[in-house]
């Protein structure tokens, strides 16, 4: 195994857990948002205000492609990603999918006040409901194994994780 790739939704802790969890087990940590970011030199909300959620997503797919040869790292994907299958696919070929997942309300009060998730603009809780309840079934076909986080710190949720049998 070479890489452990973090997917789920907005607020479910991809990143913060990341973090931590490479810093525990000497692996590198990158973020694709951040890279998106890096490379579009501009916040996600305004790459989606000023280019589209479809070129968002393009940029995405190619982030993608860059990753081929990465070793020993923990991803922090978007909340999107899975979107596309080819994504679920390539992400696939280089480590092990592990779902971060969350109940609406703990998403709610992680991500109510951060204003850089343009997808939860308005109407926040019927947004999170909505967009989960469309993607939870993506994200479970795409993960090889989910982590409930709801009512887990980061430092258990990065605990549970090192306790899977799915360690490089
Ligand atoms: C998105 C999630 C965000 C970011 C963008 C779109 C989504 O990443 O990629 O705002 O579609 O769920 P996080 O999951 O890291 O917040």
């Amino acid at each position: 195994m070479k890489n452990i790739i973090l997917i789920g939704f907005m607020g479910s802790g991809k990143t913060t857990a990341g973090k931590l969890l490479a810093e525990k087990l000497s692996m590198h940590f990158i973020d694709t948002d951040d890279l998106i970011e890096q490379i579009a030199q501009k916040k996600i909300s305004d790459i989606f205000k000023e280019n589209g959620e479809a070129h968002f997503r393009d940029m995405e797919s190619k982030i993608i492609d860059t990753l081929s040869g990465y070793d020993k790292f923990v991803i922090a994907t978007g909340g999107g990603i899975v979107l596309r299958p080819e994504n679920v696919t390539k992400l696939k070929a280089i480590g092990q999918l592990v779902l971060l997942s969350a109940k609406p309300d703990v998403i709610y009060d992680r991500v109510k006040g951060n204003k850089d998730r343009p997808l939860l603009h308005a109407d926040p809780m019927a947004k999170i409901k909505d967009i989960l309840g469309k993607r939870n079934p993506i994200y479970r076909a795409a993960a090889d194994i989910e982590v409930d986080t709801s009512k887990l710190s980061v430092a258990q949720v990065v605990d549970m994780i090192m306790s899977l049998d799915i360690m490089p």
